[in-house]
């Protein structure tokens, strides 16, 4: 029999993981009883809030909440959204027409796409990006078209020349800033820009905002439904994993756009009934009461970020502070540069114990890079910077 990787029509598009390679190894050293301090997957370790969790054991208590629930979500999750959003970044959305609730942003992203998107339909990217951003679409059968982002700038500057010189227009633009893994951030004048051009062309723009609240040293990350006329083209996908260390209870969701969001409500009608409803009614808790918990979320990032960066620096690896997500994204050192990320970050695991992403895994222009994500406690995270700072020495 062929393994399912070629066999089957759309499982032969998708490509293993490449972080498997790195998650196999890390397995493999725990099992031998080896310390290893886990930078590698984006997963919060933080617990969520106490009145979420309250809340969620109180509904899941009552009988009522054990049937299907909406799967566009409850009238009051989505209205709950609606007001953050009023009062976070002043932008006015309707509940029922320009608010629908997912589970977590990575169904809103694959489904959303899946909907809006037809065979051959270009949708430009930057890259290294999250890899659904370039797999939603080719699940979708879509043409992933993918711009390097060493900086927003380029890309917009890229993007332009592709408007003027492709003959291909593309039909969407996702983006999503505070970036993963590049951790890239942008202004209000770069959405401005990027709403101009998606106007102007009858584009459509997804922006994933899943780092929203992980900003530092007093930036704040803008929505893009902050822009005049956005929601004429443009649905922003919020999450509430990282904001409320939430990544489990997977819940998302997709606002603006009212065709778009039109069209990812008629085809999760036809996939899911909703999130389990005690879920929703503790996430409406998340919106309404837990804003100073995000904060302390933010700073316990923020923390970690400065520990690992002045490690790194004293290892003789200095890497460029990042202003939001809870990620590092750290050129190779100079004298492993030659064998590329995925070597690279083997090496780290084999002689530091210290487990991260490399670049390639975000796509080709992830390489020469490698990610580190901020997942373990100011300890732990120093006893990583100083394996590495030992593992650099030897390599000297
Ligand atoms: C850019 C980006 N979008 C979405 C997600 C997933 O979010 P959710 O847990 O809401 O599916 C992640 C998770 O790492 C991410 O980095």
């Amino acid at each position: 029999m062929q393994p399912a990787d070629q066999e089957f029509y759309r499982i032969k598009k998708l490509p293993p993981y490449v972080f498997a390679v790195i998650n196999e190894m890390k397995a493999k050293a725990r099992a031998a009883q080896l310390d290893v301090v886990d930078l590698g997957m984006g997963n919060p370790d933080g617990a969520t809030p106490r009145p979420i969790v309250s809340k969620l054991v109180e509904a899941a208590r009552n009988p009522r909440n054990h049937r299907y629930s909406a799967s566009r979500g409850i009238p009051q999750l989505r209205l709950e959204i609606v007001k953050r959003y009023k009062a976070n970044y002043g932008v006015t959305l309707d509940a029922d027409k320009e608010a629908i609730v997912t589970i977590g942003a990575k169904d809103a992203l694959a489904h959303l796409l899946f909907a809006v998107i037809g065979p051959g339909d270009a949708v430009v990217s930057p890259n290294p990006c999250y890899p659904i951003h370039q797999y939603g679409v080719i699940m979708a059968e879509g043409h992933a078209c993918m711009l390097p982002m060493p900086d927003p700038a380029t890309f917009l500057s890229s993007l332009e020349d592709l408007y003027r010189k492709s003959t291909r227009k593309p039909r969407m633009i996702l983006i999503s800033f505070p970036q993963n893994p590049t951790t890239q951030c942008v202004d209000l004048d770069f959405f401005r820009e990027i709403i101009r051009l998606a106007g102007h062309h009858g584009t459509m723009v997804v922006h994933d905002f899943a780092y929203a609240d992980l900003c530092f040293d007093g930036y704040t990350a803008p929505s893009i439904l902050q822009i005049d006329g956005a929601k004429e083209v443009a649905v922003e996908i919020f999450s509430l994993s990282k904001s409320y260390n939430m990544p489990g209870w997977r819940v998302g969701f997709c606002l603006g756009n009212p065709r778009m969001i039109a069209a990812l409500a008629r085809i999760k009608s036809y996939l899911d009934y909703g999130v389990f409803q005690p879920i929703q009614i503790a996430s409406i808790i998340a919106l309404r009461e837990c804003e100073a918990e995000t904060k302390k979320i933010c700073a316990v990032y923020q923390k970690r970020r400065d520990v690992l960066i002045d490690g790194l620096k004293r290892a003789g690896w200095p890497v460029e502070p990042p202003r939001g997500t809870m990620f590092v994204w750290a050129p190779l050192p100079e004298q492993h540069r030659a064998i590329g990320s995925l070597e690279f970050s083997k090496l780290l695991l084999e002689k530091a114990l210290v487990a991260v992403s490399p670049g390639i895994g975000f796509g080709p222009m992830g390489e020469g890079h490698v990610r580190f994500a901020l997942i373990e406690n100011p300890h732990r995270t120093r006893q990583a910077t100083s394996a590495i700072k030992r593992m650099l020495a030897g390599a000297r």
